[in-house]
């Protein structure tokens, strides 16, 4: 069977790091045997939007709807076209379209690279965050009254359906059980937000019962926020609404040190639509045609990729390869970011080749 992979490397250093992203996705599927054809797109960028007025084609949702998957590098480049025009003409319409409900972000400090928690060792923290994706508190449903008065009103709802809760829940657990753990953290915030958070307890209890082998605990996301910090050694899969959860998965990955390792998936579990695969940093205008970024966060999301696709084994061989890369800590190789003087090609290079060597 061949899997077909639209790729969109984006913006600034998303054209740096996507080249050897499919180099090490190409090594894996050729010591795997896997059959993967990649098809290019130049829109879901800002040099297109300079073009063409808009990020990206009309018929967009048709001529990528049958991919397998999407690759993403990164979109944005603030001083051609504002950030909100970037982001919600490309990405955020991928999230919604193809109803891509899980964020799942890993959360792994790998060797050679130091924790800002001081005194974390690689095998310390090693967790998911699980990102509850389409509804919560990013509703569209609120509004304004009496604008410019003194009597100003606005309101925004959250959102939570049985159906969205239950979905995202149920992945969670899926996860978890595939985990030596088998431990689910809920992030909630029940005393406060009286309605909607009970809730989400609720449907996390009601799950539970299908998974008695998990085991599950809960944390109001103020103290869970502070036990990421302080206790990351106690997460194993962690799952929460689209705010709560959108707050964990950045402050998961920063824990484990560099931006520009940690990647990201937005998937629609059932492959009804494509799942997108992307590094958790952005343009990085700032470091960009210098061919310094770091590429690992788009690998990883290869990995990802892969993984999604059914090839877990493939996989986890691109993870090995970026951890024995990473603790060999060869400084010609290595980007700056994580202490060395190579560059975004050397770095890709060398895990491309320890993964061939098997
Ligand atoms: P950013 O992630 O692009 O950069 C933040 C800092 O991290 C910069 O100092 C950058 O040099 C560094 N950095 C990022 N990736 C790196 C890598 N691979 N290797 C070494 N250093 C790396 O975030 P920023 O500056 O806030 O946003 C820049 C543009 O990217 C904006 O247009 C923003 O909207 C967009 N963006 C896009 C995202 C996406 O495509 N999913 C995510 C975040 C931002
Ligand atoms: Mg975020």
């Amino acid at each position: 069977m061949s899997h077909r992979i639209a790729v969109i490397a984006g913006d600034g250093i998303g054209t740096e790091v996507m080249p050897e992203g499919l180099r090490v996705v190409e090594a894996a599927a050729k010591r795997f045997g896997i059959d993967i054809a990649f098809t290019t797109f130049d829109f879901g960028s800002c040099d297109y939007y300079l073009a063409h007025g808009q990020m990206m084609p009309d018929d967009w949702f048709e001529q990528l709807k049958d991919f397998d998957a999407l690759f993403y590098g990164a979109v944005g480049w603030p001083e051609k076209v504002p950030d909100h025009i970037s982001l919600w003409g490309s990405l955020i319409q991928f999230r919604r379209r193809f109803d891509q409900y899980v964020n799942l972000r890993p959360c792994k400090l790998m060797p050679g690279i130091k924790s800002p928690l001081a005194g974390r060792e690689p095998g310390d923290i090693d967790f998911y965050v699980v990102r509850e994706n389409t509804e919560g508190e990013y509703s569209s449903i609120g509004g304004k009254m009496f604008e410019g008065t003194e009597r100003e009103v606005v309101i925004q709802e959250t959102v939570m359906s049985r159906t969205g809760v239950d979905r995202v829940l149920k992945y969670a657990f899926d996860l978890a059980q595939t985990r030596p753990r088998k431990k689910l953290t809920s992030a909630t915030k029940s005393n406060g937000i009286s309605i909607t958070m009970p809730y989400w307890d609720e449907r996390v209890a009601e799950m539970a019962k299908a998974y008695p082998d998990i085991e599950v605990d809960k944390f109001h996301i103020d103290i869970l926020t502070a036990n990421f910090v302080l206790h990351p050694d106690w997460f194993d899969v962690v799952v929460g609404s689209n705010l709560f959860g959108d707050i964990l998965s950045d402050l998961g990955p920063a824990c484990t040190g560099t931006i520009g390792i940690a990647p990201s998936a937005n998937i629609n579990p059932e492959g009804n639509f494509p799942s997108l695969f992307e590094p958790v940093h952005g343009s990085a205008p700032d470091i960009a045609g210098k061919g310094i970024a770091n590429p690992i966060g788009q690998i990883w999301s290869g990995a990802m990729m892969l993984e999604h696709l059914g090839y877990k084994e493939a996989g986890d061989a691109i993870v090995t390869a970026i951890e024995a890369v990473l603790s060999e800590g060869d400084q010609n190789v290595l980007t700056r970011d994580v202490g060395g003087q190579g560059t975004t090609e050397s770095l890709g290079k060398a895990i491309a080749e320890r993964l061939a060597r098997g």
